[in-house]
């Protein structure tokens, strides 16, 4: 999308029209994944029970993809519940899993009409029967649109994905000497996507917490100290606008040096 189509979406003389116009369009990261962290906190600080923040971590969900697929992003990846999140409380895994169900009944109109895909990341082989039809559904009914992919991460960890990416390296067949960084990275759940350019982490945590830990080689990272429920579009905004201003070096210097003996 555009420029445009995010700015008919603000209203005049919102604060976040500021921050949209700032944004450089031919500079967009193809692939912004966030680890959506805090909701724990955002309810503790009300003296709410924790599942009221993922209650209230729904409205932020509904905000940044619709943010992001107006932004036009190629990707965003949203990191749902790793494979540590079982360690939970059952109770607590419930409240999230009916939450996610919830949302997806709710939000597959809005996702038609953005024109997202929709897609999960993750070991879905072990989650319930309900919920892995809930899933397949909504990627079946989203699979022909051809706007952002909106990657759900469930019971990811990016240690699992690398494990589960070696084994079916091996059942392929492929031979070690056939093996490079490109072909492995196609046994990944993320097979054919660009890498993310940003990753963006709410709560101020300083850490990856297992997430995609393969595509984040070169990602910049972004922490924000806003709590889940919290993040709205002005925290998109402002997370590629911080993100705009970095230099990506890759490893080599930056300028980029004059080649010697060039013409
Ligand atoms: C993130 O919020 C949601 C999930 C991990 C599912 P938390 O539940 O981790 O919230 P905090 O970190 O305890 O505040
Ligand atoms: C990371 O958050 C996982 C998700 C956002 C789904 P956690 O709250 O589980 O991470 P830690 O335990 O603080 O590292
Ligand atoms: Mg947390």
């Amino acid at each position: 999308m555009s420029r445009e189509q995010l700015l008919e979406w603000i209203p005049a003389g919102h604060p976040d029209e500021a921050l949209a116009r700032q944004v450089d369009f031919e500079r967009l990261p193809a692939h912004i994944a966030v680890i959506m962290d805090g909701n724990g906190r955002w309810a503790a600080k009300r003296h709410l029970p924790r599942v009221e923040g993922h209650r209230a971590g729904i409205d932020a969900v509904r905000d940044t993809v619709e943010t992001a697929a107006r932004l036009g992003l190629g990707v965003l990846t949203l990191y749902a519940f790793s494979v540590e999140n079982w360690k939970r409380p059952a109770s607590e895994v419930g409240v999230l899993m009916r939450l996610l169900k919830r949302y997806l009944r709710s939000e597959l109109n809005t996702l038609l009409a953005n024109d997202i895909r929709f897609q999960v990341i993750g070991r879905i082989e072990e989650l319930s029967p309900d919920i892995q039809d809930e899933l397949g559904a909504a990627r079946e009914r989203t699979a022909d649109n051809k706007g952002m992919l909106f990657n759900i991460a469930l019971n990811y960890g990016g240690r699992a994905e690398i494990v589960d990416a070696a084994k079916r390296a091996i059942a392929s067949g492929i031979r070690p000497e056939q093996l490079d960084e490109e072909r492995f990275a196609g046994f990944l759940y993320t097979a054919g996507q660009p890498d993310p350019d940003l990753l963006i982490r709410t709560s101020g945590e300083l850490r990856v917490s297992n997430y995609l830990l393969w595509q984040i080689a070169y990602a910049e990272i972004y922490v924000t100290e806003t709590l889940w429920p919290d993040f709205r579009r002005q925290h998109l905004l402002e997370g590629v606008l911080a993100y705009q201003k970095r230099e990506r070096r890759y490893g080599g210097i930056t300028p980029a040096p004059a080649v010697i003996g060039a013409q």
